[in-house]
């Protein structure tokens, strides 16, 4: 294996959605489709009789435990705001025998986000899939009171010391990857075309690993480190989120990489302790987790630390994969945008003889358009586009949330689960001029949507310390990328930083050109778990220097 290995990374999920269905039949569970007429009959009639008026109206299907799995699984958004035309912003759709309770728009996503642990629990929802590749005793595997300290640990490992430390880190990795891993130099200035979701995986990781992982993660990479990690991936499918454990080669290769890579990282903190290595004495995850107390005086174990950093790898990895693909292929297409960055690139940073200056902690700040384009990004590519959570104990939906007809308010039964996307905010035409639009010039105007959202997602709205120092709440704002609450996100800071400092070195040394096979912006795919362009292929040319 090598970094190369890295390159399938994402591309073989697709196959495992592909497979659904023929995969169920194969498990036994097509014999809940009704065989004969005359049931079906019976069960469609059922749907279209009066309901409990207190239940989220069911969205209509025709095979029972199948439900919306075809319609929702093609394109989520269509599927919600079709559902949305149709029902209201609450309702419930039937996946693989599951009740899914979907609540729309900003007060949706309070009401999900938002809500108490008494009534939804992330773990419950999240558990069967992530701890299998994490491992045990961390993140939707311990108490959430537990969870919100190891949040704590991890913002605090993302000081400004150690944020400041990696932008010349991230330069040299794409450096490197540049030159020796894709062959560009003054005498092969290109084109070159890329499949960018590919490229993007692997200089995320490279440059993660040489930060957040630490000096021994990153030299393990051209080895076993990458053969680990694919096999940990492939365990992170839509398909692991449907059955949790299936006689499968792929699930078999998730436990026994599980296993090494825990190993793995527990031999790096063995050998620092021997004083063997010492990482570098750079400021990575694995030496700010040692040490690290819980409230209640137990101290995280070397196991726990191994799992969190499981954690931390693949919370990041597709995240930012995503956004720095999507957000190139975006530049590729809008030439204007393009020339603008580059621009602010020169103004900022440019040296009188055409080279520039490096990026800088706190440089990012000064970026303005470069945020701008990560900003609007994450609205129209969300890489998560539902948050999933279950209902524990019975949920009332409030009025203003259920549909304007019913003169009852819903009660979301417990063992349903209740899903925010908070997409559809972020794409509503109701909320967004030109929403569809990828326009990030929007972000610039003071008084505009953009800007009250951020506002209020950010710094705005009411504060709350859930057990990792204060943040805003921003479960109502309509753009809420990173999630809210609770569970919102702890690597936001990071991933600016590496999206900024990748996406900055690309645009100053190579112009882009969208390389599609129609020569239109690519599609998206929403069969895999995070959402990815569909054959995102462009191409780089070395710019020449100016003097
Ligand atoms: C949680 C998005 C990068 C670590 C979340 C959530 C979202 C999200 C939507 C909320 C999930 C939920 O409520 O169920 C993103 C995006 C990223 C990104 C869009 C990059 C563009 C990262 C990175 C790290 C990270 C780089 C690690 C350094 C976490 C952690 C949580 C989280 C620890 C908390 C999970 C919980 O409390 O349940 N992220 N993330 N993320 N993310 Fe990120």
């Amino acid at each position: 294996p090598s970094i190369s290995s890295l390159g399938s990374l994402g591309h073989n999920r697709v196959s495992h959605f592909d497979h659904l269905p023929q995969r169920i039949s194969t498990i036994g569970m097509s014999t809940q489709v009704p065989r004969d007429s005359e049931e079906k009959t019976e069960r469609l009639m059922r749907q279209v009789l009066p309901r409990d008026k207190n239940l989220p109206p069911v969205v209509f299907h025709y095979i029972p435990w199948f439900g919306s799995a075809a319609y929702y699984g093609e394109d989520p958004y269509k599927f919600y705001f079709e559902c949305r035309e149709k029902y209201g912003d609450v309702f419930t759709f039937v996946l693989l025998g599951r009740n899914i309770t979907v609540a729309l728009g900003p007060k949706g996503n309070n009401l999900s986000l938002g809500g108490k642990t008494t009534q939804v629990s992330a773990e419950e929802a999240y558990k069967h899939v992530t701890t299998p590749v994490f491992g045990k005793g961390v993140v939707y595997d311990c108490p959430n009171e537990m969870l919100m300290q190891q949040k704590k640990f991890i913002k605090n490992g993302l000081s400004t010391e150690a944020l400041a430390s990696y932008p010349p880190l991230i330069t040299a990795e794409c450096e490197h990857y540049f030159e020796k891993e894709l062959g560009f130099s003054p005498t092969s200035p290109g084109p070159k075309t890329i499949e960018v979701f590919k490229i993007m995986s692997q200089l995320i990781i490279l440059s993660a690993s040489r930060t957040l992982q630490g000096k021994e993660v990153r030299e393990s990479l051209d080895s076993k480190f990458a053969e680990y990690f694919h096999d940990l991936d492939g365990g992170f499918t839509p398909l692991n989120f449907m059955f949790p454990n299936l006689p499968l080669p792929s699930y078999r290769k998730r436990d026994k990489a599980q296993k090494s890579m825990s190993d793995f990282y527990l031999n790096i903190m063995q050998k620092r302790r021997e004083g063997a290595t010492d990482g570098d004495g750079s400021f990575d995850m694995l030496a700010a987790l040692q040490g690290c107390v819980y409230r209640n005086g137990v101290p995280l174990t070397d196991r726990d630390i191994a799992h969190m950093m499981i954690a931390i790898l693949m919370a990041g990895q597709h995240t930012s994969s995503a956004t720095s693909s999507w957000a190139l292929l975006h530049l590729a297409h809008r030439p204007d945008v393009a020339d603008a960055l580059y621009e602010e690139q020169k103004t900022l940073f440019g040296n009188p003889d055409g080279s520039f200056r490096p990026v800088e902690y706190g440089d990012e700040k000064r970026m303005t358009l470069m945020n701008s384009i990560i900003r609007e990004t994450l609205r129209i590519h969300a890489p998560i586009h539902s948050i999933y959570r279950k209902v524990i104990s019975p949920m009332p939906v409030p009025a203003s949330l259920s549909a304007p007809s019913e003169s009852a308010t819903y009660i979301i039964p417990k063992d349903y689960y209740i899903v925010a996307a908070p997409g559809v905010s972020a794409m509503d035409p109701r909320i967004w001029k030109d929403a569809n639009v990828w326009e990030p010039f929007r972000w610039s105007d003071e008084k505009g949507t953009a800007a009250m959202a951020l506002n209020e997602y950010t710094t705005g709205g009411e504060k709350m310390d859930y057990g990792f120092g204060q943040v805003s709440k921003g479960t109502e704002s309509p753009y809420q990328p990173f999630g809210a609450g609770r569970h919102r996100c702890v690597g936001e800071a990071f991933a600016y930083v590496q999206l900024s400092v990748i996406i900055a070195y690309i645009i100053r040394n190579y112009s882009l050109r969208l390389e599609t096979p129609d020569g239109l912006f690519p599609k998206t795919n929403y069969r895999t778990m995070i959402v990815l362009p569909l054959n995102g292929l462009m191409s780089l040319t070395k710019r020449k220097q100016e003097v």
